[in-house]
């Protein structure tokens, strides 16, 4: 089997942090996303991972496969324009006459794989899609089955209240080589809004693959922060950084090597710190917070629920609540930050409201 991944969007939904680095590579919990999902998918029998990119393509090209893959290869298929997620796949897949697995790159997928594979193949279908259930479908691809879960329609984001169920296209589908013959070339084309209602109509046998396992979508920032303390909660198994050890025996507070906390600084687990964070006296950092390696949290200044990315430095005397915090930025004293994505390589300074003091 060979696996696609989806991973050339522009990950707009995380912008500004997504301006010069493509949504597999945002960290989480301290690794680029890539590396945790060629982890998953590496442990399936296959011939090949294939990695369709496009939107600043440049910054996967630098990655160090061979540490992360194993014996599996990986190529990069470099789109030079976007070819959308239907064109992706027809071009990822150029020369495939075996059985196919596509991931969109942007979600975490806890279930089980191979058990979707084997599902594909025992009912004979054209293509599996996996689904999830979620409470809110209108923001993802929603599907009607008949009873014995076959597709009859997919809509992908219907208007609110207009859902015909709430299991949702998880990103994962299962494919038979000639499904590719179904997608046009030459133009950008949506496998969601295009080729999977077509291929409906045409009475394709298109199934489901229902999981109840952990599910989570990287793409947005709810979804961004959520994984994160799901991860450090043990809900979704993922290869933590080398180095860590737990701070006071806490099982829920893990610390990276060179770490510094001050006395009178307070962690409230979940927490994970990356290597040499710097923890300044009276600062409290938890619950649900993420520091990258060489972040500074000033005096007295409180982190909750937040992930900060590598060499970002809070001020002394304020507040992060909510927020993703790029590489480098600094959040000046004082200041107040809630529910903020703030760019790499920023200042944040915000002393209309007032801080904690
Ligand atoms: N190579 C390539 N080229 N990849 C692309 C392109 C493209 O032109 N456009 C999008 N992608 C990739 C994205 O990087 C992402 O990994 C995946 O395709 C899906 O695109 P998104 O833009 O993230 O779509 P979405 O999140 O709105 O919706 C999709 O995911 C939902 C699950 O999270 C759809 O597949 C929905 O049906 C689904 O429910
Ligand atoms: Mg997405």
């Amino acid at each position: 089997m060979h696996v696609i991944l989806l991973a050339g969007g522009r990950g707009t939904r995380l912008h500004p942090l997504t301006q010069d680095l493509p949504k597999p590579m945002v960290p989480v919990v301290n690794r680029p996303w890539l590396h945790h999902l060629l982890e998953i998918v590496g442990r399936l029998p296959i011939v090949d991972i294939r990695c369709a990119v496009h939107y600043r393509w440049e910054a996967i090209r630098n990655i160090k496969w061979s540490s992360i893959r194993g014996n599996v290869p990986v190529e990069l298929v470099v789109e030079r324009e976007a070819l959308g997620t239907g064109g992706a796949i027809r071009n990822a897949a150029n020369g495939v006459t075996m059985t196919f697995m596509v991931l969109n790159a942007d979600i975490v997928p806890g279930m089980d794989l191979c058990e979707l594979l084997e599902r594909h193949r025992k009912i004979g279908a054209d293509c599996t899609i996996a689904l999830t259930q979620v409470e809110d479908p209108s923001a993802y691809g929603v599907v009607e089955l008949s009873p014995d879960g076959r597709i009859l329609r997919f809509v992908e984001k219907p208007a609110p209240g207009t859902a015909p169920s709430n299991l949702i296209n998880a990103g994962v589908y299962v494919m038979e080589p000639y499904i590719l013959d179904s997608i046009p070339q030459g133009r950008p084309i949506s496998v969601e809004r295009e080729i999977f209602p077509q291929l409906i109509e045409q009475g394709a046998r298109i199934y489901s693959y229902i999981s109840p396992a952990y599910w989570n979508d990287i793409g947005t920032p709810k979804g961004y922060l959520s994984t994160h303390w799901d991860i450090l909660q043990d809900r979704m198994p993922i290869r933590f950084p080398d180095g860590l050890s737990l701070h006071n025996g806490k099982e829920d507070i893990r610390v990276g090597r060179r770490v510094r906390i001050d006395s009178g600084a307070r962690l409230i687990g979940p927490v994970l710190l990356g290597d040499g964070c710097v923890i300044r006296s009276g600062a409290v950092v938890g619950p649900n917070a993420v520091l990258g390696p060489d972040v500074k949290i000033g005096n007295r200044s409180i982190v909750q629920n937040s992930v900060i990315w590598a060499g970002a430095q809070i001020g002394d005397n304020s507040m992060v609540e909510e927020c993703i915090i790029g590489y480098n930025t600094i959040v000046e004293d004082r200041s107040t930050a809630r529910a903020e994505l703030i760019p790499s390589r920023g200042l944040w300074r915000d002393t209309a409201r007032p801080a904690i003091v």
